[in-house]
This record gives C-alpha cells, sequence and structure tokens, in this order.
C-alpha cells in the first residue's frame, strides 16, 4: 500500500524534491501537472505561551516549503479567530498555509497547505502532523515553551478537498490547548 501511495505519488509530481506521501486525486491530477505539490515543510523557533489557569494564549513559528518556495510566519493570538469544521483553524500570514494545534485529540500541531493555489475548482490542501517536543519555563504569568530543536522537518500525508467555508464567529474563542 505504501509503495503504491509512492508510486503514485511519483507519477504525479516528479518536481518535488520527495515522493509524495498521498495519493493525487485523479480529477486533480491535470491540474497537479502544471504545479509543484506540497510534500514537506519545516517549522521553526515554535513556541507556545500558557497563562496560570493553563489556557493556551498564544502560538506562534516560521512555516516554509522548500518545494513550493512558500516561507511565512504563523501566529495565534487574543485576536486570532478559528476556522474550519471544527473551529480550530488558524491561519498564516500566507492565506494558502494554516495550522491546527492541539494538545489533545489529534495531539501535535497539523499544517495545512493548498494545493496548487490560484487554480480553478476543485480545490485540494496537504497536510501533515508533528508533535513538537516542548522544553517550557514557568514565569510569572504562566508557562512559555519553546520546541528543543531549532527547526522541525514534516512530511505532508495527507490529500483532502478544502472544508467548505464555515460561518466565521466573531467573537474571541477561549481554546483550550
Ligand atoms: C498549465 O499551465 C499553462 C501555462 O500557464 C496553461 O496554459 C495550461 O492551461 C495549464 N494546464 C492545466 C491542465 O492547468
Ligand atoms: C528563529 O529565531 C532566531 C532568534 O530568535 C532568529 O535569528 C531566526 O531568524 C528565526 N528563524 C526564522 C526561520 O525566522
Ligand atoms: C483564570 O480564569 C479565571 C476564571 O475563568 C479568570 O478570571 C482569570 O482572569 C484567569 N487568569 C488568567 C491568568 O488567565
Ligand atoms: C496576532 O496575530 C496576528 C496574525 O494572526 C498578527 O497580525 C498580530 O500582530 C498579532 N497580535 C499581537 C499582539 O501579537
Ligand atoms: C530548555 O531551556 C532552557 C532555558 O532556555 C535551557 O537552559 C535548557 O538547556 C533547555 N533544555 C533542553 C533539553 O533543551
Amino acid at each position: 500500500m505504501y509503495a503504491l501511495t509512492v508510486l503514485f505519488g511519483l507519477m504525479a509530481a516528479a518536481s518535488a524534491s520527495k515522493p509524495l506521501r498521498y495519493t493525487v486525486p485523479n480529477n486533480f491530477k491535470a491540474v497537479a501537472s502544471n504545479c509543484t505539490l506540497p510534500a514537506e515543510f519545516v517549522v521553526t523557533n515554535f513556541t507556545t505561551s500558557t497563562n496560570k489557569n493553563g489556557t493556551l494564549d498564544t502560538v506562534c513559528f516560521q512555516f516554509s516549503d522548500p518545494d513550493t518556495e512558500i516561507r511565512t510566519t504563523c501566529q495565534r493570538n487574543s485576536t486570532s479567530v478559528a476556522s474550519g469544521p471544527s473551529k480550530n483553524r488558524y491561519g498564516c500570514d500566507n492565506a494558502n498555509i494554516a495550522f491546527i494545534y492541539q494538545t489533545t485529540g489529534i495531539a501535535g500541531l497539523t499544517l495545512t497547505e493548498r494545493a496548487c493555489p490560484g487554480g480553478s475548482s476543485p480545490q485540494f490542501e496537504a497536510s501533515g502532523l508533528i508533535t513538537p517536543e516542548l522544553n517550557c519555563t514557568d514565569t510569572p504569568t504562566g508557562t512559555i515553551c519553546h520546541t528543543e530543536q531549532k527547526s522541525l522537518q514534516g512530511d505532508f500525508n495527507s490529500f483532502q478537498p478544502i472544508p467548505s467555508k464555515a460561518p466565521i464567529r466573531r467573537h474571541r474563542g477561549t481554546w483550550r490547548g
């Protein structure tokens, strides 16, 4: 199964730096033949801060994709608005990139990258999960954590239609990490 996935990945996009770890759907292959698909990503300077109550206040890191050459800052803070079906996605400065960070459920940092942005429908995104190992320090207002490694490499291993835009609730939700 894994070998098949890799084979399809190679057929779909030979330009990526490494074999894709997902299968490109037939209805996207024509579009994909014309662009570089997301294969892997690097997260740098991952930092979180948590208040005294244990509620996650901020998440901040730099994202880069060596193949599509997208580099952007991803940040969640008190003014961020969550989106997505589970209201847990946060956008990065580059609108093609979004992330979910949670310490329960699918714990870890999930990155999503829109495939072949700018194209017409159907719209797909690649996603992948990494689990940062955090080094935390107590501060007077809570806890600040950063990854022990400066940068973490991840693979995109899922390729799904982009979730339809759910209505955005215009209030600041508290988010328990
Ligand atoms: C591929 O890109 C070329 C040049 O931008 C364009 O003319 C062509 O229609 C594209 N093909 C597909 C299948 O998107
Ligand atoms: C990570 O942080 C260090 C210092 O805090 C900075 O010099 C470096 O440029 C940052 N890396 C990225 C990719 O922004
Ligand atoms: C902790 O929670 C209480 C009640 O929800 C709130 O009043 C207080 O401001 C919170 N403290 C911090 C540091 O967030
Ligand atoms: C909060 O995050 C947004 C990006 O999501 C950023 O533009 C803004 O400057 C941040 N605010 C603070 C106070 O850091
Ligand atoms: C954790 O962070 C502290 C303070 O920045 C540092 O002294 C320590 O070496 C770090 N530990 C690890 C395992 O990275």
